[in-house]
């Protein structure tokens, strides 16, 4: 228990820096880069596609669900090695990879090209940046040198130039600020400095330790619970699975009956939330879990659509790094997905 507030212990657990990447992760927000590329506009685009894996797919959901009463045109997000039929020389696809070697990714990204979409790259270099040089594609530039997930910030400020510049969305500087203000008074809050007594991520760790999270989340917030998901995985390697509502109030209420303490329900709220949500979430919680405090509610105060989606997303990446660390597990060491990498690279 105390090891969450022993840095040097803290420090040697988390060798690849993971607390550090996320403390600067607000920091992106609190002062947006200016990207100098401009992406020469081809007229206007009739759907948008966001192509990537694991991390940097995170960042697309983010802006799918940030934007999304913004963008006008029918928007995805696709975690594959295909694009969909769909996607012609209309479209836009945004090629999200931090490392620019994701095989998947890259296959999407050919695929784009034979189709003749409009394309940008969004990174930290790789292959994905050489091939956008070599054929005269925008790419949006990234810190380099992270772990992929930690880079959401850059890769969600990244990713929301691209639209500005593809002319889908207007500025997105003030609301940049904006939630970088609302992210900063939560993250001094929860960092590793603050003790676990008082400190939300660290306490709701160890609760969550030796259980297995099943995360609920309104649909149009639904990054944050997929997000989570792939954090315990990637940083604590916990298994947990997560359902958006209202969709779980349609199947998922059933297996709550005697299920036992293995299991526990994380609510994920949205900080502004209309009388017809807090009724629908309400329902469904009270249907699940007979008794209070059989449950975990994240709700975290942000007010920026932007800020809205990041504070919870913040927060909880927190509580998989103190979970890792609580576990003795290293949060930065993914060494299975090297091993998948490699065995798929090698054959494509
Ligand atoms: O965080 C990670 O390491 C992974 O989830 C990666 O993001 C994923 O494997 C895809 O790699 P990349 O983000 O470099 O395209």
């Amino acid at each position: 228990l105390r090891d969450l507030d022993n840095q040097k212990r803290m420090d040697h657990i988390d060798s690849e820096g993971m607390l550090e990447a996320t403390y600067r992760l607000v920091n992106v927000f609190a002062n947006p880069s200016r990207f100098r590329q401009r992406l020469v506009s081809n007229g206007s685009r009739k759907d948008l596609v966001f192509v990537g894996m694991g991390g940097s797919a995170s960042a697309g959901d983010v802006l799918l669900d940030w934007l999304s009463e913004r963008i006008k045109v029918p928007s995805h997000m696709v975690r594959d090695f295909s694009i969909p039929r769909f996607v012609d020389a209309k479209s836009l696809v945004i090629c999200l990879s931090y490392s620019g070697e994701t095989k998947e990714t890259l296959r999407a990204f050919q695929m784009a090209r034979r189709r003749k979409c409009g394309i940008v790259g969004v990174g930290s270099g790789g292959t994905l940046e050489r091939a956008c040089k070599k054929f005269g594609i925008p790419f949006f530039h990234v810190e380099p040198g992270l772990v992929p997930r930690a880079a959401l910030g850059q890769m969600v400020e990244a990713g929301a130039r691209a639209l500005q510049h593809a002319r889908l969305v207007g500025s997105v500087s003030e609301e940049l600020r904006v939630a970088g203000r609302e992210l900063e008074g939560l993250r001094d809050k929860i960092e590793p400095s603050v003790p676990m007594t008082r400190n939300g991520a660290k306490l709701l760790a160890f609760r969550l330790k030796d259980r297995v999270p099943i995360i609920y989340v309104l649909d149009r917030m639904s990054s944050v619970a997929r997000r989570f998901k792939n954090q315990l995985a990637e940083n604590s390697k916990v298994v947990a699975k997560y359902e958006s509502l209202p969709e779980a109030c349609h199947n998922e209420v059933e297996f709550w009956t005697g299920i036992g303490k293995t299991f526990v329900p994380v609510l994920i709220r949205d900080w502004i939330e209309n009388s017809e949500e807090r009724l629908l979430i309400e329902s469904f919680r009270s249907t699940i879990t007979r008794k209070e405090k059989k449950y975990v509610e994240v709700r975290m105060r942000a007010k920026s659509s932007l800020g809205r989606v990041l504070a919870p997303i913040l927060f909880l990446d927190y509580v998989s790094i103190y979970l890792a660390i609580l576990k003795g597990v290293n949060p930065g060491e993914t060494p299975r997905i090297k091993e998948y990498k490699e065995k798929f690279g090698a054959k494509i």
